[in-house]
């Protein structure tokens, strides 16, 4: 294809489906809102930067339609990261892959930048982070376009903003969604902070970065699975023997299974950069630091038939929006990456009716506990 068109996004390799889009209205209005404001960087390449694109339609609309080159772009999400990269190559005549570069969220994708195109991040604490790392590292008169779908955003976002920034006005709103306009970043604010919390009951550190999912809590799900870590494929042992916790958030499994089964070696996998930063700081708190990490999405990297043992306790919703389809993604994942005899034990909440599913994804399976509100189930992979 040589034109550029919205309408030829995908969101491959993350999950699709009918009622999921690889743009929005959000998306569009971001893009008219500030294009002004980019047109007028085209003279100073390399001072745009976009946060938070779900697919590549903010980059690539920047790119291709208004002709802005030296994109820097962090994205939380790696399947949004694949995503962009492929969607880029969809317009070979456009050479669109060369107009932007990934980073991870620090001073390289900041130090310069004149415009920011960001979409709002669900939590409050992601979006605090973010604003100061802008606040923190852009050029003094840097501009801050955060759009997002009106149903998503809450007053409390501007206030989060104005914590890092002087001015900060609202749009009219188009199509359900509004732009929040950040300027004069104010001086003194700190990069990101991380934090802590030490959990006496569990006798173990969370640590967490505002985008991680439950903060420096233990979702009551993951309580509810922890007790069960040591009748878990008791017969993996010796170095060989790999455990995985798969989609490790804060990292609260891997630690608690790497503490209390020494002999497996523990591997925590997530797709999200806020997760990974997440999991690798509870490791080092927790002097477990031997543990490896990797941003994957959904095992992608591991071998066939290579693992003894996943933990999972699946997410339920993507970005904002409640999807089921992931978790199916996470078992077949679970299933092809599991040896013969390995297992999978998941919770989930009690109304999901996963057993199907997880039988057909794995193997036999049998539930383990069940409250009202939670169930574990183990499926042995035959
Ligand atoms: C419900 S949270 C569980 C976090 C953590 N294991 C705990 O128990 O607190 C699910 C995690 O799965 C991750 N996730 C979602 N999709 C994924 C994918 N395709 N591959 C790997 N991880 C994924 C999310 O980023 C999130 O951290």
């Amino acid at each position: 294809m040589t034109e550029f068109s919205f309408d030829a996004l995908r969101r491959h390799p993350d999950v699709e489906a009918e009622n999921l889009f690889a743009v929005d209205a959000a998306d569009r209005l971001l893009l008219d809102e500030a294009s002004a404001a980019l047109e007028a960087t085209i003279d100073e390449p390399g001072t745009v930067v976009v946060i938070g694109d779900a697919y590549g339609a903010l980059t690539l609309g920047a790119a291709a339609v208004l002709g802005i080159g030296g994109i820097r772009v962090h994205q939380d999400s790696l399947s949004g990261e694949l995503a962009l990269a492929e969607n880029a190559r969809r317009f070979p005549g456009l050479d669109l892959s060369r107009r932007f570069r990934s980073l991870p969220l620090g001073p390289e994708l900041l130090q310069g930048a004149k415009v920011v195109l960001l979409r709002l991040p669900r939590s409050l604490g992601e979006l605090d982070d973010l604003a100061r790392a802008i606040a923190a590292w852009a050029d003094p008169a840097v501009e801050v376009y955060a759009g997002g779908r009106l149903k998503h955003m809450t007053t409390a976002m501007n206030e989060v903003l104005e914590s890092a920034f002087d001015s900060v006005t609202a749009t009219l709103a188009r199509q359900k969604s509004r732009v929040l306009i950040a300027r004069g970043r104010r001086e003194g604010i700190g990069a990101a902070l991380h934090h802590r919390e030490f959990h006496d009951d569990l006798g173990l550190w969370v640590c967490a970065t505002g985008g991680a999912f439950a903060g420096t809590k233990i979702d009551i799900g993951t309580r509810f699975l922890l007790p069960h870590l040591d009748a878990m494929k008791p017969d993996a042992r010796g170095g060989s023997a790999l455990a995985i916790d798969l989609g490790s958030g804060t990292g609260v499994l891997a630690a608690a299974l790497a503490r209390s089964r020494p002999e497996l070696r523990v591997v925590a996998t997530d797709q999200s950069a806020a997760a990974v930063a997440s999991t690798r700081e509870t490791l080092a708190a927790n002097g477990l630091a031997g543990v490896e990490v990797v941003r994957d999405d959904a095992l992608s990297g591991f071998d066939d038939a290579s693992a003894d043992l996943i933990v999972l306790n699946p997410p339920f919703h993507m970005g904002s929006t409640v999807y089921a389809g992931i978790a199916l993604k996470l078992f077949e994942a679970a299933g092809r990456v599991l040896a013969p005899g390995g297992e999978l034990w998941t919770v989930f909440n009690s109304h999901l009716s996963y057993r199907a599913a997880l039988q057909r994804a794995v193997g036999p399976t049998r539930q383990v506990d069940r409250n009202t509100k939670f169930t574990v189930m183990v499926s042995t992979r035959r």
